[in-house]
């Protein structure tokens, strides 16, 4: 006898990340992970450095140092801040908690997609609203809401879109929603975002019981690799997802460079600069160049290719391929005619503006 799988975990396609390298290409340009090009602050790396002769001890499972220095520069109260192995485990541990068989869990259209694989890990069913101009919609959202609702997901800024909904917009979906739906705001990328009226969601998580805003240590602090994220959560949240998650779930040199990486202020504001400008760089040179670049909050672009064979996006991926340039598939995503291209270094904008001007020149 086969053992026997949880119901509707078979139907789960594993998530794929974006490739670190290619056959036959010693140097490679890494533009599918959303990654901080300029790397993680010194003082971070130098902290991480700090526990390597420490590695046998276990470290803190509360996580405490760093949820307070969390709190101080964000201005939250460091008890209702939950720590994680990335935002990922943390979206896992909330779905774990709060969603099971029978269960809906709501997202917009092209949203974060381990919304709906943490859903499905749970025997959850996902729920995917429909979006207006590759945003969430909140009207479409609630509308989308059944008895069976239990959790919304709202990335903000979304992933892979790079769109972003007002303040406003993400207070009206929480007025709008149940009081026994938790909405989860997932600000991956909330550091990049220089625009007025956007809102992290600290203010709506504080304004209730039923609001978490989950960020991360993977994007401008630039600690992908040590897998780091937290969650702001109402007190009976925290305490839930502390009865779920594993003693020791964050290690210790994750919790020391995190710490460290949130002194480097200066750090922080060269990455947002940095994206800022080659952002708005890249985005007008594509145009230029007559492709439709979704306008983005983040720190990559959603790129959307002609239809036609030779030169859509499954094209244009080979032939920056075949220039050492990684850039992301999006069919996961339901979006096969476009590709996600991370905010690099200015040469690696350059290099990726060159190979798509011969791209598009080759076959005009
Ligand atoms: C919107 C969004 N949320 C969460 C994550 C997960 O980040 P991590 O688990 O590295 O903190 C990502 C990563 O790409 C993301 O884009």
């Amino acid at each position: 006898m086969p053992l026997a799988v949880r119901p509707g975990i078979l139907d789960i396609a594993p998530y794929v990340g974006g490739e670190a390298g290619l056959a036959g290409q010693k140097k490679v340009i890494r533009l599918a992970s959303n990654e901080n090009p300029l790397g993680p602050s010194p003082a971070a790396v130098e902290a991480y450095r700090g526990l390597a002769t420490e590695l046998h001890r276990y470290p803190d499972g509360g996580a405490q140092v760093l949820r307070e220095a969390i709190g101080r520069r964000f201005g939250l109260d460091p008890a209702r801040v939950v720590c994680g192995a990335g935002s990922d485990e943390l979206i896992a541990l909330i779905m774990r908690a709060y969603a099971g068989p029978g269960d809906e869990v709501l997202y917009s259209r092209h949203g974060f997609l381990m919304y709906p694989i943490a859903a499905m890990s749970v025997g959850a069913t996902p729920v995917a609203a429909p979006e207006t101009n590759l945003a969430a919609d909140v009207d479409a959202l609630l509308a989308a809401v059944t008895p069976r609702t239990r959790i919304v997901f709202l990335a903000n800024p979304n992933n892979p879109t790079g769109s972003y909904l007002p303040g406003e917009e993400v207070a009206r979906l929480r007025n709008g929603l149940r009081e026994d739906i938790l909405l989860v705001i997932d600000a991956a990328y909330a550091e990049y975002v220089t625009r007025n009226d956007y809102d992290s969601g600290a203010a709506l998580v504080d304004a209730g019981d039923n609001v978490v805003m989950t960020r991360t240590f993977s994007k401008i602090y630039g600690l992908a690799a040590l897998r780091l994220g937290w969650a702001y959560c109402p007190a009976s949240v925290a305490d839930v997802i502390h009865r779920v998650r594993g003693p020791f779930n964050v290690g210790a040199p994750a919790q020391a460079a995190g710490v460290a990486a949130l002194g480097d202020l200066a750090h922080v504001d060269q990455a947002r600069l940095h994206n800022a400008r080659w952002l708005v760089w890249f985005s007008q040179q594509v145009a230029a160049l007559g492709l439709t670049a979704a306008p983005s909050v983040g720190n990559f672009v959603l790129l959307r290719f002609p239809s036609d064979s030779g030169r859509n996006a499954d094209a244009a991926h080979a032939f920056l391929n075949a220039r050492g340039i990684i850039p992301r598939k999006m069919g996961a995503y339901g979006l096969g005619d476009s590709l996600r291209i991370t905010i690099g270094l200015e040469s690696d904008m350059k290099a990726v503006v060159a190979a798509l001007g011969d791209f598009v020149g080759e076959r005009t």
